[in-house]
């Protein structure tokens, strides 16, 4: 009996064979990105466009201001975020390690964010006060803390809440900042809201 191949069948079920074989291996790890999705992750970038220093800190017709560029990233290449509530970023400085003065406020409007998408939001908050250098520093110490919350796009989870901050350090007298670029917002945010605790300790350049 001659031997007969079908070609046409074999590509037909290798096809098959390999698109399942391929779902096998890729199900598990489509699963566990879908399943244990992160958290997103926030980080600013801080810039002035006046100098910091005394002569300023007593012009009462000059308003501060702060230009930022504040990174939110949806983390998740299989699940798209909400974010249902409005999100809250406070600049603040601390005249010394015992206090926070808030310096603006800002909210950005809830909105939907897909898979692993950044999105930038760039604007400017004005200030009616100059901050001041840190007691016994040449620097100033700017807090930013963000509350947020956060939902994955999946039937019944619920909201997630994010407290979360960071400091940022600028030279008085050259107004540069310490730490420059995207400085990642971290936990714990506000606990240094509570008056008592020092700013984290500053790493010199
Ligand atoms: C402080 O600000 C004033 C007003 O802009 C400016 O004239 C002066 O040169 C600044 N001083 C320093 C040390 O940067
Ligand atoms: C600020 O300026 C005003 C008027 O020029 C002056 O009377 C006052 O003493 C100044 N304050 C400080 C803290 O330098
Ligand atoms: C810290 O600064 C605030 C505001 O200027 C002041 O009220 C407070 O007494 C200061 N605390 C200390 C321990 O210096
Ligand atoms: C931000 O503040 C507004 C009120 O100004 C409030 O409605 C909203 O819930 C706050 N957002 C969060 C995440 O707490
Ligand atoms: C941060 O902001 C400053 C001032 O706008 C800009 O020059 C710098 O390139 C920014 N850094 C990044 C990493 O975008």
């Amino acid at each position: 009996m001659a031997r007969y191949v079908n070609y046409g069948s074999l590509i037909a079920w290798s096809f098959v064979l390999s698109f399942f074989l391929g779902l096998l291996v890729l199900m598990p790890v489509l699963l566990v990105l879908y399943a244990s999705p992160s958290g997103p992750s926030f980080s600013i970038n801080l810039s002035y466009n006046q100098a910091l220093n005394m002569t300023r800190e007593n012009d009462s017709a000059t308003k501060f201001t702060i230009d930022f560029d504040l990174k939110l990233k949806n983390e998740n290449e299989a699940i798209g975020l909400h974010y249902p509530d409005p999100i809250n970023v406070t600049f603040s400085y601390f005249p010394n390690v015992s206090f926070l003065v808030v310096l603006a406020e800002y909210k950005l409007d809830r909105f939907y964010q897909g898979n692993g998408k950044t999105r930038h939001v760039r604007d400017v908050v004005e200030a009616n006060v100059f901050p001041t250098a840190l007691e016994g520093t040449d620097m100033i110490a700017f807090r930013v803390d963000l509350v947020g919350t956060f939902r994955y796009k999946k039937a019944g989870t619920k909201r997630h809440k994010v407290e979360l901050g960071c400091v940022v350090g600028v030279d008085y007298t050259t107004s540069k900042n310490m730490q420059t670029g995207f400085i990642g917002l971290v936990e714990p945010g506000l606990d240094s809201k509570l008056k008592k605790k020092p700013p984290p300790d500053y790493v010199g350049p």
